[in-house]
């Protein structure tokens, strides 16, 4: 049976469940092609691009041979690629058919609060919503989801997420990448879900207690038990990776134990690419790769985390048969200049993570209402570095919203690699922290906010989400 000991000691968070019924072996039987979420580049007229989305319900088989109740935009379940270009005006008309109040919300965009569709903006069902905004971000992978008060685990798990991508074809440290969409940039979206055996999704401890199965779908197809197959006709492949599971941790590797060459974290280009056997990626986070293929490749993801299914999985999810006969140039040797931040005259704070029972709290406040919830305010122009302090002994991983961080320390360490790229989203283990920094800029607002909060979604409807309030000054 479930661990209900462990659930009563955590109060009401479902992180230590300790069944082991989502163990997983790793002996997928079937195949079937890889699905590439349609690209939808809007209607641009005069730098202005025009989007149109609608969030409604339909049915999947998240479950092979069962059918489930699900949400998407545009389709039944995840949405369509967003192709974002820097320096076009975005207007976004969003309309909502779900029955319920939605929001929709742009991860890792720089855009104004009012605009990056936080809880304030929730719009009603038979509502549309237009966000209007000028794509400021860099080249790299966004996505869209939900966010709600305390409906964002609900609408997600359920299909509302897609990918989005900053346009980076004119991009001259781009030159060497691969730019065409479902060819050779390929989007992975991964969901480990929790499921019931009549197919019900589930997203809170009630549900996750009931939940029978534990399915890892990469953009949308269960490889539970099947592989997803790829023909990569380019010799240079690069895969978009997108977590966007409600809480846990998947690890991306080669069944060789071969390198991947990463050349992206959350926000964009590291500095330079860096080879790479293992690609972790927390709840909400994303990271780009590259691999030169003269054979074929198998990609696995590994969960170890398993905190709502109390058990680890290994998935043989995409096998790529190499077919390219091209050899491609050597991929630059600096993507992008990073200047590392001194921050020795940055204004210091701490925002801690915490829980009481089955409520979770930054900074002692629970943010399941706007006014609960803390708020951190600041001024335009404001250079920071926030100790973010994890008095749990939950894992959590960390989301700002409007500007990226670069990361100054994990758990005391010095970042290395891949750490020394910018993040929106970063794992916070248990009774750790993370130290960030980050520059607030462009965008002020004295009556919208944007959020922080914990990534596990979970964990953000229970109240562990704040508000961050930029003014003039
Ligand atoms: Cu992806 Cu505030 O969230
Ligand atoms: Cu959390």
């Amino acid at each position: 049976g479930v661990g209900l000991g462990a659930v009563a000691a955590a109060g009401a968070s479902f992180a230590l469940l300790t069944d082991a019924k989502g163990n997983k072996a790793n002996a997928a039987t079937n195949t079937a092609t890889l699905t590439i979420p349609d690209l939808l580049e809007g209607t641009t007229s005069d730098s202005t691009t025009t989007f149109t989305l609608e969030a409604k319900t339909g049915t999947a088989e998240v479950l092979t041979g069962v059918t489930s109740t699900t949400a998407g935009y545009n389709q039944s379940f995840l949405g369509p690629t967003m192709k974002w270009v820097k320096g076009n005006t975005n207007v976004l008309n969003i309309t909502n058919s779900l029955g319920e109040d939605t929001t929709v919300h742009f991860h890792g965009a720089h855009v104004p609060a009012k605009m990056d569709g936080g809880p304030q903006v929730a719009f009603s069902d038979g509502d549309t919503w237009s966000p209007t905004f000028t794509v400021k971000d860099e080249p790299m992978t966004l996505w869209y989801h939900p966010h709600a008060l305390g409906t964002t685990a609900k609408q997600a798990v359920h299909g509302l997420a897609g990918m989005i991508i900053v346009d980076d074809s004119d991009n001259t440290t781009s030159a060497d990448l691969p730019t065409t969409y479902g060819t050779d940039d390929i989007p992975l979206i991964f969901q480990s879900l929790a499921v019931n055996a009549a197919g019900d999704i589930k997203y809170d401890l009630t549900g996750y207690l009931a939940a029978t199965a534990f399915p890892l779908l990469v953009n949308g197809t269960n490889v539970d038990d099947t592989t997803l197959t790829f023909t990569a006709t380019k010799t240079r492949t690069r895969f978009r990776l997108l977590n966007a599971s409600p809480s846990d941790i998947i690890v991306i590797q080669r069944s060789d134990g071969g390198t991947m060459t990463q050349i992206a974290s959350d926000q964009g280009y590291l500095a330079e690419a860096a080879d790479v056997t293992t690609i972790r990626l927390v709840a909400g986070a994303r990271a780009e790769m590259v691999m030169d293929m003269s054979d074929d490749v198998t990609l696995q993801a590994v969960i170890t985390t398993g905190w709502v299914r109390g058990g680890s999985g290994t998935y043989d999810f995409l096998a790529v048969t190499a077919s390219g006969t091209d050899t491609p140039d050597d991929l630059p040797s600096s993507l992008r200049t990073i200047d590392r931040y001194d921050t020795s005259d940055f204004t210091a704070r701490t925002i801690t993570l915490g829980n009481s029972g089955g409520t979770m709290l930054i900074d002692g406040k629970a943010g399941t209402s706007m006014s609960s919830m803390a708020m951190i305010s600041t001024t335009l122009g404001s250079k920071e570095i926030w100790t973010i302090k994890n008095s749990t002994q939950l894992e959590h991983s960390f989301h700002l919203h409007d500007v990226p961080y670069q990361l100054i320390s994990i758990n005391g360490a010095d970042p290395t690699g891949v750490q020394l790229g910018w993040y929106d989203t970063y794992e916070v283990v248990g009774g750790g922290s993370i130290v960030i920094a980050m520059e607030f800029t462009d965008f002020s607002d004295d009556t919208y906010m944007y959020m922080l909060h914990c990534h596990l979604l979970q964990h953000e409807d229970e109240g562990m989400m704040a508000s961050l309030m930029v003014t003039d000054s």
